[in-house]
């Protein structure tokens, strides 16, 4: 990973000027928080999006795919209580008249406290060398253990203040805290008020007729509701779950870091339905199933960590997040919550259907229990693409940019380059794409000298590159260039295939599962 201050910087144009992520409608000055996915920014998503799925469906007998409507009846988000809770507290500054969220105002603060914790880390690593035991360090030292107390105590009241609604004393807490306004450096704050973030829209041609609608501000719903449908036509036995990726729209107030928060966004869902009772230990187990995904995509396990959750939403009985290290530090990656009867039984109050399960072991009907496991597409692909993106010294001095993707993520698999544009090797070359292709994203480049056009395949990430020679021509071989390593072996065209098939494929990391 790049770590120099300005990583973050690096990684949003690297994603521009390689074709990852572009501002939405960037010749109108873009839309704020809304993104587009480029050439090979979708081919990377999409092949996230394939790894989650298959691990959920393809691998579970008990779990089944669906992909609902983003429109759906609006009496859905009264039952999930969107309607009533899903708000931010925001705050304005009366200087800057700069509207922020009130607990990420908090959360900044606690951040720059983590911060110093990490400085003190830092520095004891290199007085103490290759002995540093950072573990002993963080639970002994009293200068990190008193920022650590502090931090906690904040983010502790700021919990129950947010859980009981004390807007208040969030104000208040800012104020104590003498948090000012990042553009004015203004302590001048107005009270914190409650902001729904549902987007809404219309359904229906004229002004009387027309039905009020939102714009799903989360996949799962779309689930709930069809939870009788599947569970009847899938003969379906508890326990099971139902998996969904899709859009998801949500007016954010504090849209920033780039797609780490969005306007318009991806989720990847499942919903697993469970007997009452046997929550705490599903909890657990998909805890452990969700770390283990992401472990297996090599990006380091010190990268990730468990956050429980102070504040627990409407719906839920535990909640935790899977945090990973971004470039602007450890951040909510992926959230696992314990969601109870709450929403099924809520759907069943509001339209008056029953959504229940007849169990014969139980020999009992009843409404079941639903753990639920929620990752955002797009944060997950700014974890990798962030993790990827490093610079390297090489020894002649020069630097290379490369993305280190993990090989069955990257866009393209291989790139093949014809040593020169004469000669029959474009032919040869152009004849291992068509062979290449039909098993894995292929390119084909002759433009520029070869180390120019390794440097762009290492740019965007692609694993593997396959130099055609004139030696080629005699004996059937080639070159493999491996992109993390550099290094390079001739290969036999008739091993081609088989060499790079696996090391590229989705199913090697499914194995590993
Ligand atoms: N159904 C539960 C649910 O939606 P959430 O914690 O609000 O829970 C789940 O969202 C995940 O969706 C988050 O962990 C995050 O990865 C992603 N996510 C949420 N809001 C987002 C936004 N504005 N932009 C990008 N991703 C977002």
């Amino acid at each position: 990973m790049v770590q120099q201050a300005d990583q973050f910087k690096k990684v949003i144009s690297h994603a521009k000027e390689y074709g990852f992520v572009f501002p939405s409608s960037e010749i109108y000055d873009g839309l704020s928080a809304v993104y587009d996915y480029g050439q090979n920014g979708v081919a990377l998503k999409k092949n996230i999006r394939d790894y989650w799925w298959k691990a959920m469906v393809q691998l579970n007998e008990n779990i089944v795919g669906i992909d609902a409507a983003i429109f759906m009846h609006p009496t859905t988000w009264k039952a999930s209580g969107h309607v009533d809770a899903f708000n931010d507290p925001l705050i304005d500054n009366k200087v800057s008249k700069k509207r922020y969220r009130a607990d990420v105002l908090v959360e900044d603060h606690v951040a720059k406290i983590e911060a110093k914790i990490e400085k003190e880390v830092v520095k004891a690593a290199k007085r103490f060398g290759v002995d540093f035991d950072e573990a002993q360090f963080k639970s002994t030292n009293p200068r990190v253990i008193a920022y650590q107390e502090k931090a906690n105590t904040i983010l502790k009241r700021l919990g129950k203040s947010l859980e009981k609604e004390d807007l208040a004393d969030v104000k208040l807490l800012i104020e104590e805290l003498e948090i000012s306004c990042p553009e004015s450096g203004s302590r001048e704050w107005t009270d914190v008020k409650q902001f729904n973030l549902m987007f809404g829209t219309k359904l229906g041609a004229s002004a009387d007729t027309a039905m009020d609608l939102y714009l799903r501000p989360e996949t799962a719903q779309g689930i709930f509701v069809n939870f009788l449908n599947v569970q009847k036509t899938g003969r379906m036995k508890l326990p099971f779950g139902i998996a969904q990726t899709g859009k998801a729209f949500r007016n954010e107030i504090v849209a920033r870091q780039f797609i780490f928060r969005m306007r318009e966004f991806e989720q990847m869902e499942m919903q697993f339905f469970i007997p009452p009772g046997t929550q705490k230990q599903w909890y657990e187990h998909w805890k452990k199933t969700r770390l283990k995904w992401h472990l297996s995509l090599g990006m380091g396990e010190e990268n990730y960590r468990f956050h429980d959750h102070e504040k627990l939403a409407h719906y839920a009985d535990a909640a935790c997040d899977i945090e990973f290290k971004f470039p602007f530090g450890f951040k909510e990656l992926e959230g696992i919550h314990s969601r109870t009867d709450f929403d099924l039984g809520s759907h069943q109050t509001f339209s008056g259907k029953k959504l229940q399960y007849f169990d014969p072991e139980r020999n009992e009907n009843y409404t079941p229990y639903v753990l639920e496991t929620s990752i955002g597409l797009d944060r997950m692909f700014l974890a990798v693409l962030s993790h990827a993106l490093e610079e390297e010294t090489l020894e002649e001095g020069a630097t290379r940019t490369v993305l280190k993707l993990p090989a069955a993520l990257a866009p393209t698999k291989v790139a093949v380059l014809p040593l020169v544009k004469k000669d029959g090797l474009p032919e040869l070359a152009r004849s291992i794409v068509d062979d290449l292709k039909w098993k894995m994203a292929t390119a084909y480049d002759e433009k520029d000298a070869v180390g120019r056009r390794y440097r762009r395949q290492d740019a965007l990430g692609t694993p593997y590159c396959i130099t055609v020679d004139h030696q080629s021509l005699e004996d059937k071989t080639v070159t493999l260039r491996d992109r993390d390593s550099m290094t390079q072996e001739r290969i036999s065209l008739s091993d081609l295939q088989n060499t790079i098939t696996d090391k590229v494929a989705i199913e090697t990391l499914l194995k590993k599962l």
